[in-house]
């Protein structure tokens, strides 16, 4: 058998800071697990443009295709703000979702017990917390036609376009009951079909599918902005929310400050199976590169970790390591052990990415 294999593109800003902190949960699994993985680097985002003029270039991305799963830091900073749009770093990330079909987005938000007094939240509203949003992913006003800033008459128009058609609402409606059964057995779809002709179609299809396919789940709709002000009262109503491509970059943020620190979501983009059975899949931390404090040893690399948790689970079907480091993750959280955004409680100095990297490291080894 072959050793699985990872591409790891650390991209930009604090990106390279956290994804080293993986490769030593990676080597850890390899020496103490014996699950060895075949990992290979590559650039995504800023660092890219600066090696190659483009934020990613088509080597990485047959080598994204080639491999089991990506695992991706983050990118962009303010040092791209003026490059051209079809250049600028985002839009390495964009293609690798578009080309990967990543369609479905699972972004869990789940309160770490130690950390129910971080949140802007009362503590009896967060504690406890753990639900899943479902972003659809390769689509809707992200990558719509036409788009475009137009001259019309005397004055320019900007112009992106929402739409969806029936089968990219089908598959990750699916993606979103499966993964209800595997947890609460609810699912919330989020839409506006109170103004958008696609919100109309997106909850038929949903309907639908729940109808024909899912008739065990619970289903509820609500309107996306209900939606939002449902999730700061009472976000412990919800279970699995399925949404699209913008409400749910909109809702998937609000739903991880709820949890205290941005610091500490992981996401997983998946795709169709390949012939290997394992999704198309990518992994990313929620957060984006933070170029305020990148280069400083302060980042939280949690949210990278937890990615790669997620990776073990969704990719590799290694469950119970996936447990196990999620469990480490946890234990280290009950020591008291905090990176500076994680600050607050008195008498606590913060420690550096890598001492929080060594503290879920030696967390691992004492679960043997
Ligand atoms: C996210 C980010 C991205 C998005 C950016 C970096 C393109 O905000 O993953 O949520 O808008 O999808
Ligand atoms: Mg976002």
């Amino acid at each position: 058998m072959t050793n699985p294999s990872l591409l790891i593109l650390p991209g930009d800003g604090i990106g390279p800071e956290v994804m080293a902190e993986v490769r030593k949960i990676i080597d850890w699994y390899g020496d103490k697990r014996g699950l060895v993985f075949d990992v290979s680097e590559g650039l995504v985002g800023g660092c890219s443009y600066d090696a190659h003029g483009t934020p990613l270039t088509d080597e990485t991305m047959e080598k994204a295709q080639s491999v089991d799963a990506v695992l991706l830091g983050a990118v962009g900073g303010p040092k791209y703000d003026d490059l051209d749009f079809s250049v600028k770093p985002e839009r390495g990330l964009l293609r690798l979702r578009k080309e990967m079909d990543l369609y479905a987005n699972l972004r869990p938000a789940q309160c770490f017990d130690a950390l129910a007094d971080f949140s802007s939240l009362k503590k009896d509203v967060v504690a406890g917390l753990d639900i899943m949003i479902v972003r659809e992913l390769t689509s809707g006003i992200y990558f719509g036609e036409p788009r475009g800033i137009f001259e019309e008459g005397n004055e320019r128009v900007g112009i992106n376009t929402q739409r969806y058609t029936e089968s990219e609402i089908e598959r990750v409606a699916r993606s979103a009951f499966e993964l209800a059964r595997k947890r609460n057995n609810k699912v919330c779809s989020m839409e506006k079909a109170n103004v958008m002709e696609s919100g109309i179609l997106w909850r038929a299809v949903v309907s639908e599918v729940h109808e024909k396919e899912y008739p065990d789940v619970e289903l509820s709709h609500m309107y996306a902005d209900a939606g939002a002000m449902q999730l700061c009262r009472w976000p412990k109503q919800f279970d699995v929310i399925v949404t699209d491509n913008l409400f749910g970059d909109l809702l998937s943020d609000a739903a991880a400050m709820l949890t205290g620190s941005l610091g500490m979501l992981p996401s997983a983009s998946l795709g169709a199976p390949m012939a290997n059975g394992r999704p198309k899949a990518l992994y990313e931390p929620v957060h984006g590169s933070a170029p305020d404090i990148a280069g400083q040893g302060k980042a939280n690399p949690i949210a990278c970790i937890l990615s790669f948790a997620m990776a073990l689970r969704y990719s590799f079907d290694m469950g119970a390591e996936a447990d196990r480091l999620e469990a480490a993750v946890e234990k280290v959280l009950a020591d008291g052990v905090r990176t500076a955004d994680l600050l607050g409680e008195e008498g606590v100095t913060p420690v550096s990415t890598s001492e929080m990297g060594d503290a879920i490291v030696a967390a691992l080894d004492s679960s043997l």
